[in-house]
């Protein structure tokens, strides 16, 4: 059985055909009406959401499946009963788990425990169903992957971590481009690498966009992610400089601008560029429903066969 915890040990092949099949889905939603047919999906959430959740149950719904929604009344997972006992009993009933946890822990030890797949919706390290649609979003602007170039801009955080790896296994040219002491952590930033070897891609990191040449696409995320309590007001000076305005994305000469949302509009992306023409982030945000489809039909079918 496999699980989704990071896209580290998903190989090119796997990811493109994920991206094809959500595709698919997209272009052919009537094929798929039945295709989750009698099976339940239990969508678990220790942190809040607007997009994963709602992706979620109106994506199982439009496949013809249950999405079964479990909030953290009972605090972190673990607290009422344990990370094991939870995920045993919950194999029982349902076909998959998706879970959004403050730990990436909790996920590892789920996954230890399920008999059916479990799927990172957000951890503290990765966020994959969003780089999935983030690629997918790109795909719809460049035939080929390995000529994009994809900045991040910001801090780095999951969902960097999550682009880093998946552009890598994909074969583009990614870079983090984050202030001095918040950038992406060495160890990510080496598999991120040893991914980048076998595919032809490019991975770099840097703390400023001096000196980089042929950005096609430019991403931010918030400064302050969720689980850290720092107010937004402090890290403003910090982060300020990497700002995705009209001036940056006039002087990269950058074609799309991606955020995964929630947006600080005036923070991290200004209004003028998040309404403007370069923004494809209304698309990025519909694509998290089909990526996610497209891997709960695949894990859920490798399973059952
Ligand atoms: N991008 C994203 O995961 O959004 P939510 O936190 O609203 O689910
Ligand atoms: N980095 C952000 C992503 C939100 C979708 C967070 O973890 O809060």
């Amino acid at each position: 059985m496999q699980h989704l915890l990071s896209l580290k040990d998903y190989s090119k092949s796997q990811v493109e055909q994920i991206l094809a099949l959500a595709k698919d889905l997209k272009a052919n939603p009537d094929k798929y009406s039945d295709a989750l047919k009698g099976k339940s999906v239990i969508t678990l959430f220790e942190k809040p959401s607007l997009r994963t959740r709602v992706t979620l149950d109106i994506g199982i719904n439009r496949l013809g499946g249950h999405a079964v929604y479990l909030d953290s009344q009972n605090g972190a997972m673990g607290s009422r009963e344990s990370v094991q006992d939870f995920a045993a009993n919950l194999s029982r009933w349902a076909h998959a788990i998706v879970a959004r946890v403050y730990d990436h822990q909790t996920l590892v030890e789920m996954s230890e425990y399920a008999k059916v797949p479990v799927i990172n919706s957000l951890c503290n390290l990765y966020h994959p169903c969003q780089a999935l649609a983030d690629f997918m979003t790109i795909a719809e602007h460049h035939d080929d992957l390995s000529k994009v170039h994809l900045a991040y801009v910001g801090d780095g955080n999951n969902v960097t971590n999550s682009l880093l790896l998946l552009g890598a296994i994909l074969g583009a040219t990614v870079t983090s481009v984050c202030p001095r002491g918040r950038n992406v952590d060495a160890q990510v930033l080496k598999e991120a690498e040893a991914l980048a070897a076998l595919s032809g891609g490019k991975v770099q990191v840097a703390d400023s966009l001096e000196g980089l040449t042929d950005i096609d696409v430019l991403y931010t995320d918030t400064w302050v992610s969720m689980g850290d309590d720092t107010p937004l007001e402090q890290v403003i000076e910090v982060f300020m400089p990497y700002q995705i305005n009209q001036a940056m994305l006039d002087s990269t000469g950058a074609t799309q601008v991606l955020h995964c949302q929630p947006a600080h509009r005036e923070m991290e992306i200004t209004s003028e560029v998040m309404d403007g023409p370069a923004s494809i982030i209304l698309d990025q945000a519909e694509n998290r429903m089909h990526v996610q489809n497209a891997v709960l039909l695949t894990l859920i079918n490798r399973d059952m066969h």
